[in-house]
């Protein structure tokens, strides 16, 4: 039996409601499909911060190189600004990993409301890919005469050809196994005209290794509107750090809401271990209660979803209104009434009801890398392809 061993940083806020859900959706998959998981729970974060100083150890990455994966819950404390707790966690994971594509789904589903008046469910269904690792989230800047009048800020972006071309590239494999085809670059190289410039040229030269598929290059403002007046027309979007990571929050809540929207920090490459969060934020005001949102604390939606589709073609597209009990299951961010464990539960069921394994192995994008420790082989449980759609799992 294949042995996996999952890294969980609950961290702040509602971050270990949203994780404890988290594993015990992986458990009911362990016991369902056999293989084992072993979770190592760090208690970093922000009360960490205030006992030692720092948010994680020093030498907390490498303690997360023996995972097969990471879950983390979330990052942010009102005490304690925000660039500080960031930067003491989530984005070293990101960086020192080399999590370059950053993967979020955003699919209308059934039973869920988009703000968009008259969206049939499923009409929406796009994937931003973010990359994540430079562009403008790179450190690199400083402060001149600081705290004084004259204080001058200089921050950086950094857009190298490689981290670009990786990331495109990226971009179009996961077109290629989706239905539209399409993927869409955002630039913005009419007032960038270096970093953007360097970033159009390489997504063309990248384009025409992959002539089935159709590309399209939109400014970031005019992307940022027409995610609202077309969201049906995207596919596969990529964008830079800082616009992937604004779009995403906009692909999120077309087709519903921030607590549906799912993070995976991926190194594609297996060299490192990647990560899975959800994008809603620590949500200060209602830890405790028991209903943060329930749909991102596994991606499980659309991992049920992709694998789900692959086995059976018949029965495509139910899966989530199963799951969310047809819309009745829902926590309060999305209309219902119903507590975040008890829509884990739910929605295991309705994943639970059809086959996971009968997912096609060949379709595979992304797998998780063995354990250094124990050596075993990789089994599939990250990012995968079937019937046309890839998702990203756990
Ligand atoms: C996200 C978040 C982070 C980011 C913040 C918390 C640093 O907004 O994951 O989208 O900007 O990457
Ligand atoms: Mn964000």
């Amino acid at each position: 039996m294949s042995s996996y061993t999952v890294h969980v940083i609950g961290g702040d806020g509602i971050g270990p409601e949203v994780t404890s859900c988290a594993i015990a959706v992986i458990e009911a998959a362990a016991a369902r499909h056999g293989f084992n998981v072993q979770f190592v729970d760090h208690d970093w974060g922000s009360d960490h911060f205030f006992r030692h100083g720092r948010m994680m150890p020093p030498n907390a990455l490498d303690t997360l190189r023996q995972a097969n994966a990471i879950l983390l819950g979330a990052v942010g404390h009102p005490d304690i600004p925000d660039h500080i707790t960031l930067h003491g966690l989530l984005l070293p994971i990101r960086r020192g990993f080399d999590q370059f594509a950053n993967v979020r789904p955003a699919r209308l589903y059934p039973g869920v409301a988009s703000p968009l008046v008259g969206y049939p469910p499923k009409e929406i269904d796009m994937v931003v890919v973010r990359e994540n690792t430079e562009g403008e989230y790179a450190p690199v800047g400083g402060f001149v005469h600081h705290h004084h009048p004259s204080e001058v800020a200089v921050q950086s972006s950094v857009f190298t050809r490689q981290g670009c071309e990786r990331v495109i590239r990226f971009a179009f494999e996961l077109a290629r196994r989706r239905e539209k085809k399409r993927v869409t670059s955002v630039t913005k190289s009419n007032a960038q005209a270096y970093s953007l410039v360097l970033w159009d040229r390489v997504f063309q030269t990248v384009a025409n290794e992959f002539p089935d598929i159709e590309t399209e290059s939109l400014l970031v403002d005019a992307a940022a509107m027409n995610f609202v007046r077309r969201p049906h027309s995207f596919d596969v979007v990529v964008a830079s750090n800082l616009f992937g990571d604004i779009l995403s929050d906009l692909s999120a809540i077309v087709r519903s809401s921030i607590g549906l929207a799912a993070s995976a920090n991926l190194d594609p490459t297996l060299t490192y271990p990647s990560l899975f969060e959800p994008v809603q934020g620590s949500a200060p005001d209602i830890v405790g209660r028991g209903i943060a949102p329930h749909g991102s604390d596994l991606m499980r939606r659309d991992a049920a979803g992709s694998h789900r589709e692959g086995g059976s073609g018949a029965r495509r597209g139910s899966g989530y209104s199963r799951g969310s009990g047809g819309g009745q299951v829902l926590t309060p961010d999305l209309g219902g009434a119903k507590t975040t464990r008890r829509c884990g539960r739910l929605s295991w069921r309705g994943w639970d009801s059809w086959s996971y394994a009968r997912a096609e192995p060949d379709r595979e994008v992304v797998r998780m890398p063995p354990a250094p420790s124990t050596g075993q082989p990789a089994r599939p449980f990250v990012l995968r392809s079937s019937g046309g759609r890839t998702d990203a799992v756990c």
